[in-house]
């Protein structure tokens, strides 16, 4: 492949990705670069909705205090501002480029989720709302002339000298060649795939976040990691989420007795904020010895729950569960990372000409805790702001571009794969929703074994994916360690208060090689 010079690079696909391409085509040509098909990504399958303060007795002010309720205490209050405040003007222009959201008597339908004060979440074909926003978004950019697509080409690092990013490596087919630009966005999602068990699809390795790191970037609030509560749990099965508005809608969750046992963890019961639902589900598995919990809708209307919720139900009915008349067994597993490369509230990092937005940035909108529903709306307006921002660059002239590292990969297929499973494993057992300084100490050894995995060039998706998950592993290993309290998502049975200093956030940076904190 030939090097290639364009105005706006956007590495990432998704809500965040189209939206900073959207508004970048208005200022210069554009290259969104997509490691799989362009729809391949988190926002695909987003089931719930997003939360918007639109309904007649909703308002920003109060979306604003349910996120920051729901962060618990670490939010920035200004992020948090422009994201309430700014969404209703994505969302109206989102309808207006044809997003069809469900309706009740002509007019939209709200639902509720967790630790929401008021009905503010919309939806779309019941539970496919991330399908029906890719869907409007990605027809969209077809009609942008100077968009150009680029699927199944994987970003591999960014090009930075003197803190200043002038493009990416890329790796197409083994062959690598460089993009050149003057912004970079990173929008390539989570990293939920650094965890054995994860509602995220295979795309989120957390590459964006990790390249950000190599190249000088600062991760922000790493430690918060939130675990879905109710994802489906079943021999042969693959860890599919079953929606927070289910319980919204009435679902209740009970223990292998048949006990619904969330009214004794807290009072909102079913609906208290996802981490403690999560650490209540762990506490009652322990205590009936099992591996998982049910969610129970069998109470409800049947004809309802296919009409509301009707990719869950067949999903389900294709792995012979009717849950209209079954309960459906479910555990926890890794969904959203809160932290990320750190931005201001304008997707800005510390590297000039560097940007990120959606669920691979930090703008600290989510603080501990994610409120539901706030990140398909984080994605559109962070993205475009970041497009915004960035479109004022003047264009860059790289004196030198070093060349990529050509050197083989030394390591094999399968020996690479046998190490990311057992980080994954290692991230599960010892990183997840409960953890302790032992525990935290154990993975940071056990990740450290294959440090050196972190200096090699790799062509392979594989490969390159496997790097990454190693350091954004070793990142969130790093600021659990750090932050020894517990808050929000993170928990830690040998810090059970919230801690010293507790307000702080902990940053990482790559110095001398290693991932240290930068508080
Ligand atoms: P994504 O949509 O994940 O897109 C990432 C993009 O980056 C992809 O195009 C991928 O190909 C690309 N990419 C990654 N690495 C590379 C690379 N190295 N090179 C090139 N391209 C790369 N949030 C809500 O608000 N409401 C919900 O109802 C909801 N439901 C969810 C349900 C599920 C099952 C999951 C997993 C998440 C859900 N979330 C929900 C969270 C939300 O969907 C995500 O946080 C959000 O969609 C992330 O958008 P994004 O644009 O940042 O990344
Ligand atoms: C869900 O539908 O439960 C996911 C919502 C979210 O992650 O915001």
């Amino acid at each position: 492949m030939q090097d290639l010079k364009t105005d706006f690079i956007v590495v990432g696909g998704g809500v965040a990705g189209l939206r900073a391409a959207i508004e970048l085509s208005r200022h210069g040509d554009v290259i969104v670069l997509t490691k799989d098909v362009l729809t391949e990504g988190s926002t695909e399958y987003a089931q719930g909705g997003v939360a918007v303060a639109l309904n007649y007795d909703d308002e920003v002010a109060i979306h604003f205090e349910d996120t920051i309720k729901a962060g618990d205490g670490l939010c920035r209050h200004d992020a948090v501002n422009i994201l309430v405040k700014e969404g209703p003007d994505r969302i109206l222009e989102l309808i207006d480029w044809g997003a069809e959201f469900d309706k009740e008597d002509s007019k939209l339908a709200f639902t509720i989720e967790a630790a929401h004060s008021r009905k503010r979440i919309l939806h779309a074909k019941g539970d496919s709302t991330g399908k029906e926003i890719m869907r409007v978004l990605v027809d969209k950019i077809k009609t942008l002339k100077n968009v150009k697509k680029m699927s199944f080409n994987t970003a591999v690092d960014l090009i930075v000298q003197d803190n200043i990013c002038y493009g990416v490596v890329v790796c197409k087919e083994n062959s690598i060649f460089k993009i050149l630009g003057r912004a970079t966005i990173i929008a390539t999602g989570g990293a939920g795939q650094v965890y054995s068990r994860t509602t995220n699809p295979d795309v989120c390795t957390g590459d964006g976040i990790a390249m950000a790191l190599r190249a000088g970037a600062i991760l922000e609030d790493m430690e918060f990691v939130q675990f879905h509560p109710t994802v489906l749990y079943a021999p042969n099965t693959p860890s599919f989420l079953l929606s927070e508005a289910m319980r919204g809608e009435g679902a209740i969750i009970r223990d292998v007795n048949g006990d619904a046992f969330m009214q004794r963890y807290h009072p909102k019961a079913e609906l208290a904020p996802r981490d403690v639902v999560s650490r209540a589900i762990i506490s009652q598995m322990v205590e009936t010895k099992s591996d998982h919990v049910y969610l129970d809708l069998t109470h409800l209307n049947p004809e309802f729950l296919k009409k509301r919720f009707p990719r869950i139900y067949s999903t389900c009915l294709g792995y012979n569960l009717d849950i209209t008349k079954q309960m459906v067994p479910i555990s926890p597993a890794a969904h959203y990372l809160m932290g990320g490369i750190k931005t201001d509230i304008d997707g800005a990092t510390n590297i000039k000409g560097l940007y990120s937005a959606g669920e691979s940035a930090c703008t600290g909108v989510h603080g501990a805790n994610r409120l539901a529903s706030n990140s398909l709306l984080e994605g559109l307006v962070f993205g475009f702001r970041c497009a915004v921002h960035a479109s004022g660059l003047e264009p860059l002239n790289p004196t030198t571009v070093t060349d990529f590292d050509n050197a083989k990969e030394t390591i094999s297929r399968s020996d690479i794969n046998t190490i990311r499973n057992h980080i994954k494993k290692t991230m599960w057992e010892y990183v997840g929703i409960i953890r302790c300084g032992k525990s935290l100490s154990q993975a940071k050894q056990e990740i450290s074994r294959w440090k050196d995995i972190m200096d090699m060039p790799f062509r392979s998706r594989i490969g390159i994916e496997t790097k990454n998950i190693i350091c954004v592993a070793m990142a969130i290993t790093e600021s659990a360690l750090c932050r020894e309290g517990s808050v929000g998502a993170h928990y830690r049975t040998d810090f059970k208060e919230r801690g010293e200093n507790w307000q702080r956030h902990i940053s990482v940076k790559l110095i001398d090689k290693e991932i240290k904190t930068c508080i």
